[in-house]
């Protein structure tokens, strides 16, 4: 597909990115005991789905990369990881004290940071906790973001044994130049052995990440990079537009004096990797995700039960209502969120009061989880019928309409530039209008009518 550059140009403005809604930056700080986070975990134990998902924020990296935008701590410390991992456990337990007894952990995400980082007698402590806390579907999904730097095949098979069935390896690129400029350690063993390794095993699912728009990376490099992960052939790739925001993450400003890609050079990078992965065969999952068509990431768009929350995109068997331990995890229930505080000592002393780590929290109200459901169906489905969601809410069409204020003239201008159709209160996004979704999701969101917030750009 040819890329208009036009129309990216023209329509790469800041916009939420819609892993929650409202967005993070819409969360409210904790002001004394309100609001009530114990009785708030408990009253999800009301609602659907009834399934478990954990996330688990190890914040530990042993070398900082200049572009990362995740939240991390550099330590080369044992003994900081090993206190980091006593105290998780006892936030397990609180958490578990106030989950009810016959819901079941259907997937644990491991995030971070690096939680390869951990020596693997660690990862073993949290995960037999978690096995003596809660109980467990019979095939739950457990995966782990890892980066090369840290592996070795033994670290692996010891993580296959105790269950993790689906790894993603931070690659980013190929080249050593755009590698060594971001300040990236190497991979301990080549990518290509580290994933022949895994391809070994029957049941272990494996993603690559890479990003673009990083110094160096020219339209040759990047190809070079897109073609040596197609030989690789991993079950998912993840292709992120890298996000530069040095007034947060202060150590990006030292990537500027190399000069990086400029919006248009990012555009033709990303279309390039667009090409060759949908030309061999991947299909492409929302904005960045791209997936064999036999993965059950692929399936589910095609069913229409794709899914999405802070840890990318899932399928709606599998996943429960997330509830995230670790600094700086956010939960996802059906009614609230609720942020951990980022801060390594205030988790730990808080965690040693027997205290929920909170620092943030949102408590949505049915308007917002009727904006909430439309984004969603928008990021994942690429449609949304709006009479549909009026039935599932009991609510009329006029009052759907009152609810999101949609921004009619919006999109009717992006269904002149070919976007989507919008007809009989039926959203479609056609092929063109699938890398501008965050746009068309926004015009359905009520808050970006007044909105003061500041988000990254769409590319
Ligand atoms: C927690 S890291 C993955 C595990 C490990 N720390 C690593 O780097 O390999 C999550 C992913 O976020 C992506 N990422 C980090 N900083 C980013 C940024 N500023 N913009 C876009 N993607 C970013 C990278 O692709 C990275 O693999
Ligand atoms: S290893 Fe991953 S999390 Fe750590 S600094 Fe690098 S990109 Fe960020």
């Amino acid at each position: 597909m040819k890329f208009e550059i036009e129309l990216f140009e023209k329509y790469n403005i800041p916009t939420p990115r819609y892993t929650s809604y409202p967005p993070a930056n819409y969360f409210k700080e904790i002001t004394g005991n309100t609001p009530d986070i114990p009785g708030i975990i408990e009253a999800s134990n009301k609602d659907k789905p009834k399934n478990i998902s954990l996330y688990i924020h190890i914040p530990f990296c042993g070398q900082l990369c200049l572009y990362c935008g995740c939240n991390t701590h550099i330590t080369q410390n044992k003994e900081t990881m090993s206190r980091y991992v006593d105290t998780l456990l006892k936030e397990i337990d609180l958490l578990a004290a106030h989950l009810d007894k016959d819901r079941k952990v259907s997937q644990i995400h491991w995030g971070g940071g690096t939680p390869n980082y951990l020596p693997i007698e660690e990862i073993r402590r949290i995960m037999d906790h978690l096995h003596s806390r809660f109980d467990f579907i019979e095939k739950p999904e457990v995966a782990m973001e890892c980066h090369p730097a840290h592996l070795t095949k033994a670290y692996t098979k010891e993580l296959v044994d105790m269950g993790f069935n689906r790894l993603s390896f931070g690659v980013q690129d190929f080249s050593d130049k755009v590698l060594e400029t971001v300040n990236r350690e190497k991979p301990l063993i080549p990518i290509e052995e580290m994933v022949e390794y895994i391809q070994s095993f029957k049941d272990v699912s494996l993603n690559l990440d890479f990003i673009y728009g990083l110094p160096y990376q020219s339209l040759e490099t990047y190809k070079e990079t897109i073609k040596k992960a197609l030989s690789l052939q991993p079950d998912r790739l993840a292709v992120f537009s890298y996000a530069h925001v040095p007034w947060i993450k202060k150590q990006q400003k030292s990537l500027e004096k190399y000069g990086l890609p400029t919006a248009k050079e990012k555009i033709e990078l990303f279309e390039s990797a667009y090409n060759m992965l949908s030309e061999n065969n991947y299909e492409i999952i929302g904005l960045d995700h791209f997936a064999k068509p036999d993965d059950e990431l692929s399936i589910a768009l095609k069913t229409k039960k794709l899914h999405r929350n802070f840890q990318g995109y899932c399928t709606l068997e599998t996943t429960g209502q997330v509830y995230a331990l670790g600094v700086s995890g956010i939960s996802q229930m059906e009614n609230a969120y609720l942020q951990n505080t980022k801060d390594l000592k205030i988790y730990e002393e808080k965690i040693n009061r027997g205290e929920f780590p909170v620092e943030k929290y949102y408590l949505l109200t049915e308007e917002e989880k009727i904006v909430r459901n439309i984004i969603e169906e928008i990021m994942c489905n690429m449609e949304v019928s709006l009479p549909q969601i009026a039935k599932q809410y009991n609510r009329s069409l006029t009052e759907i309409y009152n609810i999101t204020q949609v921004d009619t003239e919006a999109l009717a201008q992006y269904e002149k530039e070919g976007f989507l159709s919008f007809a009989n209160d039926e959203l479609k996004l056609k092929p063109k209008g699938q890398f501008f979704m965050r746009i068309i999701a926004a015009a359905f969101d009520p808050n970006m009518k007044t909105n003061k917030k500041s988000f990254s750009k769409a590319l």
